[in-house]
């Protein structure tokens, strides 16, 4: 069990009930990323506003992540959601980017090994079935000299807020398929991966990592 599960999450959602809440949550989702964007925005771009050449961004979602990225990449978004996804091409038009977007699972990408010069991912690894598989799968294509970028949520280190996400886990969990007191550091160090550096921020609850892909 993950550090950080709690019982009812513990049990991981199918692909197909996950695809199914994102379907009927895109819309709204996209309605409100404006709110996303002034909780989040800053740790993205601190994040995720440097990285350079083919980059691949997984779990893309609605596509919140492409504004903070810097001019002249190569994109490429995953997701396993169509209605995020189209979404996130819409995203892509409205900011008047290139990119390439593609239904694929995260814990199986359909992509070579040492494909990416950068992999990163928002807000992703709390949804995944399996988070150790999705994260050796990011590290797997991603360069040697690489990076591998993640801006992640877990349990606040204020503590009338933390006890509140406990006393909501399993609900937000069963609604969202989302496990928002999930330890992102946790997930990070069972899948063995190697921190380069971390931040955290937004009393504890956003933390952001670049990750040694070896
Ligand atoms: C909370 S949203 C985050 C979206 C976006 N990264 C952001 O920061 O706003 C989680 C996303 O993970 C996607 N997802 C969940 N499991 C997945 C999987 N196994 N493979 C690919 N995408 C997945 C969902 O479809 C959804 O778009």
């Amino acid at each position: 069990m993950t550090p950080g599960r709690t019982p009812a999450s513990d049990r991981p959602k199918s692909l197909a009930e996950i695809r199914a809440t994102y379907a009927e949550q895109a819309e709204s989702i996209h309605r409100f990323e404006r709110v996303n964007r002034l909780l989040t925005g800053r740790y993205r771009r601190e994040r995720f506003g440097d990285v350079t050449g083919r980059v691949l961004d997984v779990a893309c979602g609605t596509g919140t992540n492409f504004r903070y990225l810097p001019d002249g990449i190569e994109l490429v978004g995953i997701d396993i959601s169509p209605e995020m996804l189209a979404k996130a091409e819409e995203q892509l038009a409205a900011l008047g980017m290139d990119g390439t977007l593609r239904n694929v699972d995260a814990e199986a990408l359909e992509f070579e090994d040492d494909g990416f010069d950068a992999v990163i991912s928002a807000l992703s690894t709390c949804t995944f079935p399996d988070p150790v598989a999705a994260l050796r799968e990011m590290a797997r294509v991603c360069k040697p000299d690489g990076t591998v970028r993640l801006v992640e949520h877990g349990r606040s280190d204020v503590a009338p807020f933390a006890r509140f996400q406990e006393w909501r886990a399993d609900a937000h969990y069963e609604r969202n398929c989302c496990r928002w007191t999930q330890e992102p550091s946790a997930v990070v160090a069972a899948a063995g991966l190697s921190v380069r550096d971390s931040s955290t921020g937004l009393f504890g609850t956003i933390t952001t990592f670049e990750i040694d892909p070896e």
